[in-house]
Protein backbone atom coordinates (compact mmCIF):
# COMPACT_ATOMS: atom_id res chain seq x y z
CA UNK A 1 0.00 0.00 0.00
CA UNK A 2 2.81 2.88 0.75
CA UNK A 3 5.12 1.30 -1.94
CA UNK A 4 7.62 3.29 -3.73
CA UNK A 5 5.48 3.55 -6.99
CA UNK A 6 2.88 5.19 -5.13
CA UNK A 7 5.45 7.96 -3.79
CA UNK A 8 5.81 10.26 -6.67
CA UNK A 9 2.08 11.66 -6.71
CA UNK A 10 2.37 12.52 -3.39
CA UNK A 11 5.64 14.64 -3.42
CA UNK A 12 4.68 18.36 -2.74
CA UNK A 13 4.27 19.92 -5.92
CA UNK A 14 5.73 23.61 -6.55
CA UNK A 15 4.04 26.20 -4.72
CA UNK A 16 1.34 27.57 -6.76
CA UNK A 17 0.58 31.73 -7.01
CA UNK A 18 -1.34 32.46 -3.44
CA UNK A 19 -5.03 32.75 -4.66
CA UNK A 20 -6.43 35.90 -5.11
CA UNK A 21 -9.85 35.09 -5.01
CA UNK A 22 -12.38 32.96 -3.13
CA UNK A 23 -13.15 30.60 -6.31
CA UNK A 24 -9.43 29.79 -6.52
CA UNK A 25 -9.32 28.64 -2.81
CA UNK A 26 -12.61 26.32 -3.70
CA UNK A 27 -10.49 24.67 -6.83
CA UNK A 28 -7.19 23.90 -4.39
CA UNK A 29 -5.69 21.08 -4.31
CA UNK A 30 -6.40 19.14 -0.59
CA UNK A 31 -3.21 17.13 -1.00
CA UNK A 32 -1.01 19.97 -2.58
CA UNK A 33 -1.89 22.12 0.18
CA UNK A 34 -0.76 19.97 3.09
CA UNK A 35 2.35 18.98 1.76
CA UNK A 36 3.34 22.12 1.14
CA UNK A 37 2.19 24.17 4.44
CA UNK A 38 5.11 24.93 6.97
CA UNK A 39 5.25 26.67 9.73
CA UNK A 40 5.66 30.52 9.43
CA UNK A 41 7.07 32.99 12.37
CA UNK A 42 7.81 35.89 10.32
CA UNK A 43 4.66 37.64 8.67
CA UNK A 44 4.66 40.47 6.49
CA UNK A 45 2.43 43.83 8.80
CA UNK A 46 -0.70 43.23 6.29
CA UNK A 47 -4.25 43.16 7.27
CA UNK A 48 -5.59 39.17 6.59
CA UNK A 49 -9.04 40.13 4.36
CA UNK A 50 -12.51 39.55 6.45
CA UNK A 51 -13.48 36.61 3.69
CA UNK A 52 -10.25 34.59 4.53
CA UNK A 53 -11.18 34.65 8.05
CA UNK A 54 -14.57 33.76 7.27
CA UNK A 55 -13.63 31.64 5.54
CA UNK A 56 -10.93 30.08 7.79
CA UNK A 57 -13.61 30.02 10.46
CA UNK A 58 -15.91 27.99 8.38
CA UNK A 59 -13.33 25.23 7.72
CA UNK A 60 -12.41 24.52 11.31
CA UNK A 61 -16.46 24.38 11.91
CA UNK A 62 -16.03 21.28 9.09
CA UNK A 63 -13.64 18.90 11.38
CA UNK A 64 -15.76 16.28 13.60
CA UNK A 65 -16.34 16.76 16.73
CA UNK A 66 -17.06 14.26 19.63
CA UNK A 67 -20.88 13.60 19.26
CA UNK A 68 -21.23 16.66 16.95
CA UNK A 69 -21.28 18.32 19.86
CA UNK A 70 -18.38 21.04 18.79
CA UNK A 71 -17.03 21.18 22.32
CA UNK A 72 -14.85 24.33 21.46
CA UNK A 73 -14.54 27.78 21.05
CA UNK A 74 -12.17 30.06 19.46
CA UNK A 75 -11.20 33.54 20.28
CA UNK A 76 -10.13 36.07 17.57
CA UNK A 77 -7.60 38.41 19.38
CA UNK A 78 -7.56 41.72 17.70
CA UNK A 79 -7.10 43.91 20.83
CA UNK A 80 -3.16 44.87 20.38
CA UNK A 81 -2.39 44.58 24.10
CA UNK A 82 -4.12 41.40 24.94
CA UNK A 83 -1.73 40.02 21.55
CA UNK A 84 1.45 41.42 23.94
CA UNK A 85 0.15 39.79 26.99
CA UNK A 86 -0.16 36.22 25.28
CA UNK A 87 3.49 36.57 24.14
CA UNK A 88 4.55 37.16 27.55
CA UNK A 89 1.47 33.49 28.01
CA UNK A 90 3.58 31.49 25.09
CA UNK A 91 6.89 31.49 26.88
CA UNK A 92 8.08 35.10 25.46
CA UNK A 93 7.35 33.94 21.63
CA UNK A 94 7.60 37.43 19.55
CA UNK A 95 5.73 35.77 16.32
CA UNK A 96 2.51 35.43 18.47
CA UNK A 97 1.98 39.26 17.40
CA UNK A 98 0.74 38.15 14.67
CA UNK A 99 -1.57 40.37 11.87
CA UNK A 100 -4.25 37.12 13.26
CA UNK A 101 -4.21 35.44 16.85
CA UNK A 102 -6.77 32.52 17.06
CA UNK A 103 -7.16 31.19 20.90
CA UNK A 104 -8.83 27.22 20.19
CA UNK A 105 -10.52 26.80 23.41
CA UNK A 106 -11.84 23.52 25.00
CA UNK A 107 -15.51 23.87 26.11
CA UNK A 108 -15.99 20.40 27.71
CA UNK A 109 -19.69 22.10 28.98
CA UNK A 110 -21.50 21.59 25.44
CA UNK A 111 -20.49 17.99 25.10
CA UNK A 112 -23.54 16.53 26.06
CA UNK A 113 -22.86 13.21 26.38
CA UNK A 114 -23.43 10.48 29.63
CA UNK A 115 -19.62 10.23 30.14
CA UNK A 116 -16.85 11.06 32.79
CA UNK A 117 -15.68 14.83 33.09
CA UNK A 118 -12.08 13.28 32.21
CA UNK A 119 -13.48 11.79 28.83
CA UNK A 120 -15.72 15.10 27.60
CA UNK A 121 -12.65 16.89 28.69
CA UNK A 122 -10.46 14.88 26.56
CA UNK A 123 -13.53 14.85 23.97
CA UNK A 124 -12.93 18.62 23.93
CA UNK A 125 -9.30 18.84 23.55
CA UNK A 126 -9.82 16.83 20.55
CA UNK A 127 -12.33 18.76 19.06
CA UNK A 128 -10.79 22.02 19.67
CA UNK A 129 -7.14 20.04 18.12
CA UNK A 130 -8.70 18.70 15.25
CA UNK A 131 -10.65 22.33 14.45
CA UNK A 132 -7.36 24.42 14.65
CA UNK A 133 -5.70 21.91 12.16
CA UNK A 134 -8.47 22.60 9.81
CA UNK A 135 -8.15 25.80 9.93
CA UNK A 136 -4.49 25.42 9.26
CA UNK A 137 -4.72 24.10 6.70
CA UNK A 138 -7.25 26.29 5.04
CA UNK A 139 -4.83 29.52 5.29
CA UNK A 140 -2.63 28.14 4.01
CA UNK A 141 -4.79 27.11 0.78
CA UNK A 142 -5.71 30.71 1.11
CA UNK A 143 -2.35 32.36 0.55
CA UNK A 144 -1.78 32.79 3.95
CA UNK A 145 0.33 31.12 6.07
CA UNK A 146 0.63 30.49 10.15
CA UNK A 147 2.52 28.74 13.15
CA UNK A 148 1.00 26.41 15.67
CA UNK A 149 1.87 27.82 19.19
CA UNK A 150 1.35 24.82 21.49
CA UNK A 151 3.32 26.16 24.11
CA UNK A 152 1.80 28.44 26.63
CA UNK A 153 0.38 28.90 30.02
CA UNK A 154 -2.94 28.17 30.15
CA UNK A 155 -3.51 30.42 33.30
CA UNK A 156 -1.51 33.14 31.69
CA UNK A 157 -3.95 33.07 28.13
CA UNK A 158 -7.13 33.19 30.29
CA UNK A 159 -6.26 36.16 32.34
CA UNK A 160 -4.89 38.16 29.57
CA UNK A 161 -8.12 37.27 27.49
CA UNK A 162 -10.12 37.41 30.88
CA UNK A 163 -11.68 34.01 29.44
CA UNK A 164 -12.76 31.22 31.53
CA UNK A 165 -12.29 28.31 28.93
CA UNK A 166 -8.77 25.91 28.81
CA UNK A 167 -7.19 26.99 25.87
CA UNK A 168 -5.35 24.08 23.49
CA UNK A 169 -3.18 25.98 21.16
CA UNK A 170 -2.90 29.42 19.19
CA UNK A 171 -2.90 29.52 15.92
CA UNK A 172 -1.26 32.91 14.44
CA UNK A 173 -1.77 33.76 10.73
CA UNK A 174 -0.65 36.41 8.59
CA UNK A 175 0.70 36.80 4.63
CA UNK A 176 4.27 35.22 5.07
CA UNK A 177 7.40 37.20 4.24
CA UNK A 178 8.65 34.62 2.42
CA UNK A 179 6.71 31.15 1.50
CA UNK A 180 9.02 28.12 2.67
CA UNK A 181 9.59 25.26 1.10
CA UNK A 182 7.97 21.73 2.17
CA UNK A 183 10.24 19.70 5.07
CA UNK A 184 11.01 16.53 4.48
CA UNK A 185 9.44 13.74 6.17
CA UNK A 186 10.40 10.73 8.05
CA UNK A 187 9.32 7.59 5.38
CA UNK A 188 5.69 6.69 5.55
CA UNK A 189 7.58 2.58 6.39
CA UNK A 190 8.71 4.54 9.05
CA UNK A 191 5.50 5.88 10.16
CA UNK A 192 3.23 2.66 9.18
CA UNK A 193 3.36 -0.42 11.26
CA UNK A 194 0.82 -2.60 9.84
CA UNK A 195 0.02 -4.79 13.18
C1 LIG B 1 1.38 20.44 19.30
C2 LIG B 1 2.25 21.46 18.60
C3 LIG B 1 2.85 22.43 19.36
C4 LIG B 1 3.64 23.40 18.72
N1 LIG B 1 4.12 24.45 19.47
C5 LIG B 1 4.86 25.40 18.86
C6 LIG B 1 5.29 26.53 19.60
O1 LIG B 1 4.96 26.73 20.75
N2 LIG B 1 6.08 27.43 18.94
C7 LIG B 1 6.43 27.28 17.63
O2 LIG B 1 7.17 28.15 17.12
N3 LIG B 1 6.01 26.23 16.89
C8 LIG B 1 5.24 25.29 17.47
N4 LIG B 1 4.74 24.25 16.74
C9 LIG B 1 5.07 24.14 15.30
C10 LIG B 1 6.12 23.05 15.06
O3 LIG B 1 7.36 23.48 15.55
C11 LIG B 1 6.19 22.73 13.57
O4 LIG B 1 4.94 22.28 13.11
C12 LIG B 1 7.24 21.65 13.31
O5 LIG B 1 8.52 22.14 13.56
C13 LIG B 1 7.19 21.13 11.86
O6 LIG B 1 7.41 22.16 10.94
P1 LIG B 1 6.35 22.50 9.81
O7 LIG B 1 5.05 22.87 10.48
O8 LIG B 1 6.95 23.66 9.03
O9 LIG B 1 6.18 21.27 8.96
C14 LIG B 1 3.91 23.31 17.33
C15 LIG B 1 3.28 22.32 16.59
C16 LIG B 1 2.44 21.42 17.21
C17 LIG B 1 1.70 20.41 16.37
Amino acid sequence: MYGEDTLPDLLPKAEEQPSQGMGDALQTNLFNVMLNRRSQRKFENKEVEEWKLEMIYAAADTAPTAGGFQGFKIYNVKNSEAKLKLVGAANGQPYVNAPVVLVFCMDPSKVKMNFPDHILKKFSLQDATLSAAYAQLAAHALGLSSVWIGMIDEEKVMNALAIDLVPSSILCIGYPQKMLQPKPKRSLKELIHDI
